[in-house]
């Protein structure tokens, strides 16, 4: 073994519904993990490269036209290909952590449950463009749609999937849901409802126990 030999970096995903909070706990966990000498990126998706982020300008645009469910969803996955080419496996490769503002998980909520398609399509794709690659640690900031959407339309203009209706985002949500009970090991779910304090200190209670287990 080399004396520069490190170990691989842990990928952690943060996800959830409109106006859950991410933003806020994102710099939060950052800081955290900061204060821990953890080396850390910070990205997001769709985007985290130059090609990534004209993609999902491309996707988050309010248009005439109806973006097709499979366009949309291979254009997510397009973006994907791209940022874990270039941002996200050399850093992993590097021992550097990567915190992911959203990943596969979104996908499957997304245009698995909101638009309703197959899902053993996402699963191909997920297989094809990630091979074995998942997140080591999903956060999922979980709250009741009708409030997160109310924190949401604070933020001023909205892009093509916060114009969604409500019955939408109920499918998101469930979809969630449902990947955190089927995936109970690399999730931890979070009540997004709770006081900023009290959600925090979920975040850490999850971040101290998945310290302890790496
Ligand atoms: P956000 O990062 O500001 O939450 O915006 C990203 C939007 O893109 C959000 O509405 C969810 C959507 N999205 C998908 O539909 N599928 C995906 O795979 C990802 C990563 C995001």
């Amino acid at each position: 073994m080399s004396l520069t030999h490190h170990s691989r970096g842990k990928f952690i995903t943060i996800e959830g519904t409109e106006g859950v909070g991410k933003s806020t706990n994102i710099a939060f966990i950052q800081e955290y993990l900061k204060a821990k000498n953890i080396p850390l990126l910070l990205t997001r998706e769709p985007g985290g490269t130059p090609l990534a982020e004209q993609i999902r300008a491309l996707l988050l645009e309010n248009r005439d036209e109806k973006m097709d469910e499979a366009a949309e969803l291979l254009l997510v996955f397009a973006a994907r290909s791209q940022h874990l080419q270039s941002v996200i496996l050399p850093a992993l490769d590097k021992g550097v952590w990567v915190l992911c503002d959203r990943f596969t998980d979104a996908t499957y909520a997304y245009q698995g449950g909101g638009r309703g398609l197959d899902v053993s399509l996402i699963e191909n794709l997920e297989q094809c463009i990630q091979g074995d690659l998942r997140p080591d640690l999903t956060l999922l900031l979980d709250i009741d749609v009708r409030t997160g959407l109310q924190r949401a339309s604070q933020r001023g203009e909205l892009d093509r999937f916060e114009n969604e209706q409500i019955d939408f985002f109920e499918k998101v949500r469930a979809a969630y849901l449902e990947m955190a009970s089927k995936h109970v090991g690399r999730y931890s779910v979070i009540n997004a409802a709770n006081s900023l304090e009290h959600v925090q200190r979920n975040i850490i209670d999850a971040l101290e126990q998945f310290l302890d287990k790496n």
